[in-house]
């Protein structure tokens, strides 16, 4: 007699229900990861609840990334930005504070606010061109945001830090601040000098529980290389894809421009208590362009 066909139901595993991870309070909180091609993941680890954060160039690209993984690190955030609409939409977005600051007005920067706990001193501009074709007020223009405006601002925020014994600076540099490039005169003085300042501040700011670092990536997915990968792809006469394969990602070992999200995960990680060791040093997102 022929056996009657048998089905085999396929036997569903529960999956094991992992007990949700708790900070040293107890509270619950999500893991934030970022995937290997640098997609976020939101963080709802709230470990900076009560803290107060000051981010420039905040309405767009690495800014805006830092200052939304702050706030959903639970600080507050001031959004300061020379683009008004888009900082306002921004701190809108997050719960935070919109100011609208050119931050090569000295007079300007000396408004923003002075009770601040960690100050990302973002904002940034990019000028391409020869030395000898180099416009001399556009090279005052780029220290002026980069270099002058991230010291005013620290200078400013450092005595509420002092008192209260805490605070992070992290400067948004860049691979140009531990490298050069040609035509880039302006952009990479400004970020070595940021480099020289951050180590300052960390030296200065030791004995008081500050810590000062800077986050160094290579070419991130910004508004800003956006405009670079269409001016180059306009000037070679080959396709955006070419620009970022040929030119961009010459040399870093990792062949991908990085998310900004990756940079923020970097700055957030800077400041928790685990990074309280770490200072006057960079941190290099480069994909492995400074290994040469
Ligand atoms: N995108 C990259 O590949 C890359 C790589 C390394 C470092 N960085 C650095 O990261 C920072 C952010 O760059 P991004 O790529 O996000 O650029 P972005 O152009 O997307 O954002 C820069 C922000 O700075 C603001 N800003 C410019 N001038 C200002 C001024 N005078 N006053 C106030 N705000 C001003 C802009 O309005 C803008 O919102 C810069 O310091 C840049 O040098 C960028």
């Amino acid at each position: 007699m022929v056996p009657p066909t048998t089905v085999r139901r396929a036997t569903v595993v529960p999956r094991p229900v992992c007990p949700a991870r708790r900070d040293s309070y107890g509270v619950a909180m999500e893991s934030s990861a970022i995937t290997d091609d640098g997609s976020p993941t939101h963080t709802t680890d709230r470990f900076l609840t009560g803290r107060v954060a000051l981010v420039t160039g905040a309405a767009s690209g690495i800014g805006r990334a830092c200052a939304v993984a702050l706030a959903a690190a639970g600080a507050h955030v001031h959004v300061v930005d020379i683009a008004a609409e888009e900082a306002k939409a921004v701190a809108h977005a997050i719960g935070g504070t919109a100011h609208a600051v050119d931050l090569a007005d000295p007079d300007a920067v000396e408004t923003l606010p002075e009770r601040v706990d960690i100050v990302v001193n973002n904002a940034g501009l990019q000028h391409v061109a020869p030395i000898h074709e180099f416009p001399a007020e556009r090279f005052t223009l780029i220290q002026k945001v980069m270099v002058e405006a991230p010291f005013r601002i620290v200078r400013r925020v450092l005595p509420h830090m002092y008192v209260q014994r805490w605070g992070r600076v992290v400067n948004i540099s860049s691979v140009h601040g531990l490298r050069a490039s040609a035509f880039k005169s302006a952009y990479v003085a400004a970020k070595h000098a940021l480099e020289g300042l951050s180590k300052v501040a960390a030296l200065e700011g030791a004995p008081y529980g500050v810590t000062s670092n800077c986050v160094s990536p290579g070419y991130v997915r910004t508004p800003l290389v956006e405009n670079q990968i269409a001016a180059q792809a306009a000037a070679h006469g080959i396709s955006g894809d070419e620009v970022v394969r040929e030119i961009m990602l010459e040399r870093p070992a990792i062949k991908r421009l990085i998310e900004p999200e990756e940079v923020a995960a970097a700055v957030l990680y800077l400041c928790r208590a685990e990074a309280g060791y770490v200072t006057g040093t960079s941190l290099s997102l480069d994909g492995g362009w400074t290994a040469h």
